[in-house]
């Protein structure tokens, strides 16, 4: 079956372009000029008329949590994230797979794999090193064997955290093998401003006052070092502050582009006020939201392009498991996956004049690039996967709970006002959302190899 998507701007690598998309077999098979009578060409073709909207690739999540992180259910699995991302025009995304105390690496990526059967867009893995990583680096050529080359570490977590020299330990084994993403955070900071709150406090402003920007400053700069003497490409994860702005800006001057920042609407978009008050837990995420000089900093870094990939972190817990907690026991983590392209097209290209091109980079191929999915993913061109999104610019909306495809009971952008809409999105050159309804089928991702 053959469809062609005509009367749309698609947004190509080097430009905006009016030109009909024809779609076969799941791939983009020919880009075509716009007076080309593609039913001529294509006898009894399906015609998707695209109105003039904008045609962008499909975004390239390259951080989500769906399901099954800690001990707290996370509000999503990968079906109902599913929808969610296909609901705001994301049709790939990068999950993790961690093993827990003692699981061979092996094991618990096969038990990853498994959760993802349900998954109704394309997903890769990070592969995240625990504490006990020193059993786990002799397993790496098993894990490139699976299809994972994107690992993760942290400084500061559960389990997880890791000090200069087990960050000098793993990027000797993996710098020539694949890419690091860092949750960045300075634990003796952490532990040495923790002292001065009590525990038992339920103003979730600690959180973010026990967090401070320093401590991602440093952590930053540590991992950073490290990185470019293994010749490691690195992306910090959420970059939350002005100073790791202010880092990235100083590198790119430099002409290091093996050291990227990635970040996510809510750090650009809300400050720690909004973690004030009974319904503070609401808005808890680790690294945690910061001040308005933060926030608008990390939007001036993403006008500029310093920051390379705009994921979501999406990690959504239902009100039951955050509300009542204090600061050292909510379970930390928002939603954002379905709200991820429109906040950027809305905020970032319509009201502040981001070009198109740029925010496909940063939404979709720049993620795509990294992580080695390109030009499967992440671009429009013959032989890329006919996964497209339509974005509408004249339409204005609110963003309510009903607008809700996944199986999260709030959002940190019920309310928010939005320029432009993503009005359609197609998958392997299927329509699977339009106009906010969902037709994707469970399990009709697949798993991505990393390259
Ligand atoms: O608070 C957050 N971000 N939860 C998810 C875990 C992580 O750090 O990626
Ligand atoms: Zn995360």
């Amino acid at each position: 079956m053959v469809t062609a998507v005509i009367n749309g701007k698609a947004v190509l690598e080097h430009g905006v372009a009016s030109v009909s998309l024809i779609l076969e077999g799941g791939k983009i098979r020919a880009i075509l000029a716009p007076d080309c009578d593609v039913s001529a060409l294509y006898p009894g073709c399906g015609i998707i008329d695209a109105g003039g909207q904008y045609v962008v690739p499909g975004g390239v999540d390259g951080h989500v949590h769906f399901g099954g992180f800690g001990s707290v259910p996370i509000a999503d699995d990968f079906y109902t994230g599913s929808k969610a991302a296909l609901a705001g025009g994301t049709t790939t995304v990068v999950d993790f797979c961690e093993p827990g105390e003692g699981e061979d690496p092996l094991e618990c990526i096969r038990v990853r794999k498994d959760f993802g059967r349900d998954s109704a867009v394309d997903y890769a893995l990070h592969y995240t090193f625990t504490e006990d990583y020193r059993r786990e680096l002799p397993r790496i050529p098993d894990i490139l064997d699976q299809g994972i080359t994107a690992f993760k570490a942290y400084t500061y977590y559960p389990r997880t955290s890791l000090l200069p020299g087990d960050f000098w330990n793993i990027m000797e084994v993996i710098h020539d093998k694949g890419t690091l993403l860092v949750h960045a955070e300075e634990k003796s900071i952490i532990d040495c401003m923790k002292e001065r709150f009590h525990p038992e406090s339920s103003d979730m402003t600690a959180l973010s006052l026990t967090r401070p920007n320093i401590a991602e400053k440093i952590a930053v700069e540590s991992v950073l070092a490290i990185a470019r003497e293994t010749g490691t490409r690195l992306c910090i994860a959420h970059a939350s502050s002005r100073e790791t702005a202010a880092i990235r800006r100083r590198e790119r001057m430099a002409g290091n582009e093996s050291f990227i920042l990635e970040s996510c609407p809510h750090y650009m978009q809300f400050t720690r006020k909004s973690m004030e008050g009974p319904r503070g837990a609401l808005y808890t995420m680790n690294p945690p939201l910061r001040a308005r000089e933060d926030a608008d900093a990390l939007m001036e870094a993403v006008l500029r392009e310093d920051i390379s990939i705009l994921s979501t972190d999406h990690c959504p817990y239902s009100k039951q498991y955050k509300l009542g907690t204090n600061y050292e026991t909510v379970p930390c983590g928002v939603d954002g996956v379905q709200t991820r392209m429109q906040y950027y097209f809305s905020e970032a290209v319509l009201k502040r004049g981001l070009s198109m091109e740029a925010f496909v980079r940063m939404t979709s191929s720049n993620a795509a690039k990294f992580y080695g999915l390109y030009p499967q993913k992440g671009v429009i061109a013959v032989g890329s996967d006919a996964d497209l999104a339509f974005f509408d610019p004249a339409l204005s909306w609110t963003y309510t709970m009903e607008d809700v495809a996944g199986a999260t009971d709030y959002s940190i952008f019920e309310g928010f006002p939005l320029q432009g809409r993503c009005t359609r999105t197609i998958k392997g050159g299927e329509v699977v959302m339009e106009n906010g309804v969902v037709t994707a089928k469970k399990g009709s991702g697949t798993f991505l190899f990393t390259k």
